[in-house]
């Protein structure tokens, strides 16, 4: 039985997200994170109750769940600046307990081995936020005839491409290959908090709520199979359902 939250708008729908997150966070100590546009207002909602002292970031340990492959250091659309820009900088976290995946180039299974026995050592997610892709992606597995269970590393679709250009000054500045969490460690987090907004989500969401399949085809179908998860949408979205 999945949960489902409506907020009138963007700011309401981050509101009632981040009022999940923080009734999650009272027993949690492992956060997955995710990055996008969408999960953004809920950052900036959480950094408020917590410089309110409403709630507090400092026994928490985080893992993101993805990263793209490709850009240096530093760079204002990598996945690690997103995380310190709208959250970490904001909240009393120990950046040394916040870890983003980390690939040198497509063929670095090694740093993919690894990501999974940090989580592995961290004893799991507690808490994961997912946005979803507008063709159904969550982190970045695609849309594919088989998914991966594990961290891997995923060369990106056009359509995730496309969406992505928006932060960079030219698409072929896209980087096309990311290394990220497989949907099996994705599954394996006690609770999930999946966030989407307005109606070009409505596709893949409608196929989580309201559709009869599960398939890799549209990979947040999955989430039909775990116990506890909880999707915060906006009235746009619902309406297009
Ligand atoms: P968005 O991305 O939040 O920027 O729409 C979500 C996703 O692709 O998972």
């Amino acid at each position: 039985m999945i949960r489902v939250i409506v907020g009138k708008d963007y700011d309401e729908m981050s509101k009632k997200a981040a009022e999940v997150f923080a009734k999650a966070m009272k027993s949690a100590k492992v956060l997955g994170l995710a990055t996008g546009g969408t999960p953004e207002g809920m950052y900036k909602e959480l950094a408020a109750m917590n410089q309110k002292g409403e709630i507090s970031f400092q026994e928490m340990k985080s893992v993101n769940l993805d990263e793209y492959i490709g850009l240096p250091e530093g760079h204002k659309e990598s996945y690690r600046y997103f995380m310190n820009d709208k959250l970490f900088d904001h909240v009393d976290i120990d950046k040394e307990k916040t870890h983003v995946p980390h690939a040198k180039d497509k063929n670095d299974d090694a740093a993919c081995v690894e990501y999974d026995q940090l989580i592995d050592s961290l004893g799991g997610v507690d808490l994961q936020v997912l946005g979803v892709g507008v063709n159904g992606h969550i982190a970045f597995n695609e849309p594919d005839n088989e998914l991966n269970y594990n961290t891997s590393i995923i060369k990106l679709t056009d359509s995730t491409i496309d969406a992505n250009a928006r932060f960079f000054d030219k698409r072929e500045d896209v980087p096309t290959y990311a290394i990220s969490m497989g949907v099996g460690k994705i599954m394996e987090a006690k609770e999930i908090l999946l966030l989407a907004n307005g109606k070009k989500k409505a596709e893949a969401i409608r196929q989580l709520l309201k559709g009869d399949k599960i398939t890799t085809a549209c990979p947040v179908t999955l989430l039909k199979l775990h116990p506890n998860v909880t999707v915060v949408i906006d009235e746009e979205l619902e309406g297009a359902l």
